[in-house]
């Protein structure tokens, strides 16, 4: 048996608390402290959650912490990690990996030169849902993949979330926040990407939010909120997609495939569970049962723990998530210039849940 790897937060906010959720669900690893640009908010989630309280430079220059989970709003994501990775650390940050190219490319010849692990949410294809849709494609439940649909269409997050302006500024819009999901469950299931073609815009320059914590706030808008376009895979699936954040109702499922002798339902890539279903050509829908535990946030850093201790690659990676990075930024990228964007870097799947485990387990 390991000793529980030891481990600390950065960014205090709403999301922290799925993490500390996920930590006390594992003897995989241990929290020992977390830390905010906001020194209250370290110390109401340390008191909530048990662990200590500590300022960012704190947090870096403690020696028994060997990986930091990022939880900061994504502007600061690069930053945060190379400072990570500087203090000799592992790094998990929350999505998108980060806001642009060049930071995303430094991130990843950092953690190389340190000889460090660098990870990136999501990690909601290790769900029940995404692996089992992979399964079935795997084993020719459609034959091969041809097209495709992927839609995440809303109207943002103003209404609920207590600061919701990152969501709008450079590094937000429903591409970066929710493409994250949608593209990685698609390259988990299909492979790496070769090209897009996208069409982008925005509807309004300000959102006004009506979320009880920041109500009336005026938040201005620096970013596409409405992007359409085109995917093509390297192995010849074509996704059609749409993610809006200028939507107000709509009835478009999540993610489609349609394959060379069948059709499948994919569940709700922001989500672990779901239901999965297939239809042989033109007979129905039928329910295909979830071979894999649920789980939830937290079981990618989990997963990347166990492959720092057993020396393989971890599935939720940097490598994965730049490349996710690069099909989101050529949306715009091909709206701007009128041509397809060709994706440079490529991954490989990573590699599946093996069958048999139980709820929070990852070999
Ligand atoms: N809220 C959700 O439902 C949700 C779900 C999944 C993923 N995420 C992702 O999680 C991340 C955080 O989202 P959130 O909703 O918790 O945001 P939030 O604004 O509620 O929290 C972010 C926290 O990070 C802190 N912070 C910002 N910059 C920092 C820095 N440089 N150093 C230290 N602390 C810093 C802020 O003070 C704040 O407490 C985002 O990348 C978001 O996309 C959020």
């Amino acid at each position: 048996m390991q000793e529980r790897m030891k481990i600390g937060i950065i960014g205090c906010g709403t999301i922290s608390g799925a993490y500390f959720g996920g930590a006390q669900k594992t003897d995989v690893l241990e929290i020992k402290s977390c830390a905010d640009i906001r020194m209250e908010a370290a110390q109401s989630v340390a008191e909530k959650y048990g662990c200590q309280a500590a300022s960012v430079d704190e947090l870096l220059a403690d020696e028994e912490i060997e990986l930091v989970v990022n939880l900061t709003i994504p502007k600061a994501h690069a930053e945060v990690g190379l400072a990570t990775l500087e203090a000799g650390k592992h790094t998990y940050s929350e999505k998108p990996f980060s806001v642009d190219i060049e930071s995303g490319q430094n991130l990843l010849k950092k953690a190389a030169e340190k000889g460090l692990r660098v990870g990136c949410a999501p990690d909601t294809f290790l769900g029940a849902g995404i692996q089992t849709s992979r399964k079935a494609l795997d084993e020719g439940a459609i034959g091969r993949p041809i097209a495709g649909t992927a839609f995440m269409c809303g109207h943002g997050h103003e209404s609920w979330h207590p600061s919701p302006a990152f969501y709008y500024d450079v590094g937000g819009g429903p591409m970066l926040d929710m493409g994250p999901y949608y593209i990685t469950a698609l390259v988990n299931i299909l492979g790496p990407v070769k090209r897009v073609a996208g069409i982008t815009t925005k509807a309004f320059e300000e959102r006004i939010a009506t979320s009880d914590a920041a109500s009336g706030q005026r938040i201005p808008v620096k970013t596409t909120t409405h992007l359409t376009g085109a995917i093509e895979f390297a192995n010849g699936a074509i996704i059609t997609m749409i993610m809006s954040f200028d939507m107000w109702r709509h009835s478009l499922p999540c993610i489609e495939l349609y394959g060379e002798t069948g059709s499948m339902q994919v569940p709700d890539p922001n989500g672990f569970g779901g239901s999965v279903r297939v239809s042989a050509a033109r007979d129905g829908w039928s329910d295909v049962p979830l071979a894999f535990p649920k789980n939830a946030r937290m079981i990618g850093v989990i997963d990347m723990v166990r492959a720092i201790q057993s020396a393989r690659p971890h599935r939720v990676s940097g490598a994965l998530a730049y490349h996710v990075l690069e099909v989101m930024l050529a949306f715009d990228k091909s709206s701007q210039s009128g041509q397809h964007a060709e994706i440079e870097s490529t991954v490989e799947r990573p590699a599946p849940l093996p069958p048999g485990l139980e709820e929070w387990e990852i070999e």
